[in-house]
């Protein structure tokens, strides 16, 4: 263990990861979230540059901070401010993990004002955000795509789609099945599924663990 840390096997490689929700505001006091905390790609980035990678962390709002020689963070707020920074660095990394939980959808109209209680009912219309995963797989060149997908039903075969969608090289499917899964847990339950379909699947284990597995797969690419 300590001894893979002494060896550096990522010395030399540039890794982008995101990390973190997005918040889509709908007027200046108010936002769009999800209960992502982060820790999923705080975790990675810290082993990956604990192995010698150079990281690039865009992160949208969370309480995790770190400091890093090897780590410079990119703090985002919204959706389309992580896909803006992502295409900044995206020529330059070996490898990318997409472990933000990105809004799918934002306010299509942002408020300029504090929004005002009026009626009993009050709807906000919604506009899809980019994805952007399928963005950096339409365009990448050498980079090794790593996706996340989160599914409550037919979790392989949803898995398998986003994959093709995103032109993937490896997704970690969380399972949320199991009991102590999932956000705001300390533990996961992740399968990973490669571009050949060939799935493994891994046991319960701590966030940090699941880093370390997530981080080996990239370290096995370039074995
Ligand atoms: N993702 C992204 N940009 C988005 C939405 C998702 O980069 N606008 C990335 C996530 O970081 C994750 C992967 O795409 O690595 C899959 O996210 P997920 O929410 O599971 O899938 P979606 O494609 O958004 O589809 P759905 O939510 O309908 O299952
Ligand atoms: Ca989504």
């Amino acid at each position: 263990e300590a001894d893979l840390e002494s060896k550096l096997p990522l010395k030399g490689k540039k890794i982008l990861i995101t990390a973190g929700p997005t918040y889509e505001a709908i007027d200046p006091v108010r936002f769009i979230g999800n209960h992502s905390s982060g820790k999923m790609g705080f975790d990675i980035a810290k082993r990956a540059a604990n192995l010698g990678a150079e990281v690039i962390l865009v992160s949208g709002p969370t309480h995790f901070k770190v400091e890093h020689s090897n780590i410079k963070v990119i703090p985002v707020t919204s959706a389309q401010q992580m896909y803006d920074a992502c295409h900044v660095y995206f020529d330059e990394v070996d490898a990318v993990i997409a472990a933000a939980a990105v809004a799918d959808y934002r306010p299509k109209y942002v408020a300029q004002q504090k929004i005002k209680k009026a009626g009993e009912n009050f709807t906000i219309e919604l506009e899809k955000t980019k994805d952007i995963l399928e963005s950096l797989g339409k365009i990448k060149k050498k980079q090794f795509l790593i996706g996340f997908a989160l599914e409550t039903e037919n979790e392989i075969e949803n898995a398998k789609l986003k994959i093709q969608k995103k032109n993937l090289d490896l997704i970690v499917l969380n399972s949320l099945q199991d009991e102590g899964a999932g956000f705001g847990k300390p533990t996961n339950k992740v399968t990973f599924i490669d571009h050949f379909y060939s799935i493994e699947r891994m046991s319960l284990k701590s966030k940090e663990a699941v880093a370390e597995d997530i981080v080996n797969k990239i370290i096995a690419h370039y074995e």
